[in-house]
């Protein structure tokens, strides 16, 4: 069984995310993490700058290797990737753990235009369905409910107040909150606005606003929708 939550930066995605994944006991995927990856990639190769060769990107994108491992101390899932530097899961690109380094503004800007590249997207996603196919995940990103996995059991889309976004990713980062609202705006914009896989709700997504709710009263009411998915699917068992 698959859950996918989706929405715009700061929304809460990757604490609920990881905390609901912990909650079912299933595996986690930040895929925003493996486009962080690529777009890290590019900028060590082009020395801080990306590629301007059609293809160059796609074929980076399935040329490097991103895994996932849980960070010493932590237990809980399996493949998993980071909402911020203090994030447990660890993100390794080509056995190199780059968990902090994919949180720097300059990789967060790269990210966003790296996602607009269609050679890039269509590497990622085959990565992820590839992932998907054995086990039970809570998944959150921008397409997972549109296009990575349009029949997951449960889709979700989480938004919050623009500003209490930006508040929640400056405290994540020990940022500037007026910075980060400004890149935050600009990076939403160019993920809504995209040819390719634009951020938007997926049709039977249930649209949740985060805002004033506790990471918990969200978990709670995600882990209510999988509960009714699976009671009403008699055939689903947790870990087939
Ligand atoms: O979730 P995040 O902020 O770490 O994502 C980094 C960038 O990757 C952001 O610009 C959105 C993009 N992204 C995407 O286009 N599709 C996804 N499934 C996940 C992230």
């Amino acid at each position: 069984m698959l859950v996918a939550i989706d929405g715009p930066a700061g929304a809460g995605k990757s604490t609920v995310a990881r905390a609901l994944a912990r909650e079912l006991g299933w595996d986690y995927l930040n895929s925003g993490a493996m486009y962080r990856s690529v777009a890290l990639a590019a900028l060590e190769r082009g020395g801080g700058t990306l590629p301007e060769q059609p293809g160059a990107l796609g074929e980076l994108a399935r040329a490097v290797e991103i895994e996932f491992a849980d960070a010493p101390g932590d237990a809980s899932s399996g493949a998993s990737g980071g909402a911020s530097p203090e994030a447990s899961p660890r993100v390794l690109l080509d056995g190199r753990d780059v968990s902090r380094e994919i949180f720097t503004p300059e990789v967060s800007e790269a990210a966003s235009r790296v996602a607009a590249d269609p050679g890039v997207r269509e590497a990622l996603v085959a990565k992820q369905r590839g992932l998907f196919a054995e086990g039970d995940w809570v998944a959150e990103g921008r397409d997972i409910g549109t296009v990575v996995a349009p029949d997951a059991a449960v889709k979700v889309f989480l938004t919050a107040d623009a500003t209490e976004r930006a508040r929640r990713r400056a405290v994540e980062l020990g940022a500037d909150e007026a910075t980060v609202l400004a890149d935050q705006l600009m990076r939403d914009e160019r993920d809504r606005t995209r040819t390719h896989s634009p951020l938007r709700a997926s049709p039977g997504a249930i649209t949740l606003d985060t805002t004033g709710l506790s990471v918990q009263e969200v978990v709670e009411r995600i882990a209510a929708l999988v509960r009714a998915e699976a009671a009403a699917d008699p055939g689903w068992a947790s870990g087939s």
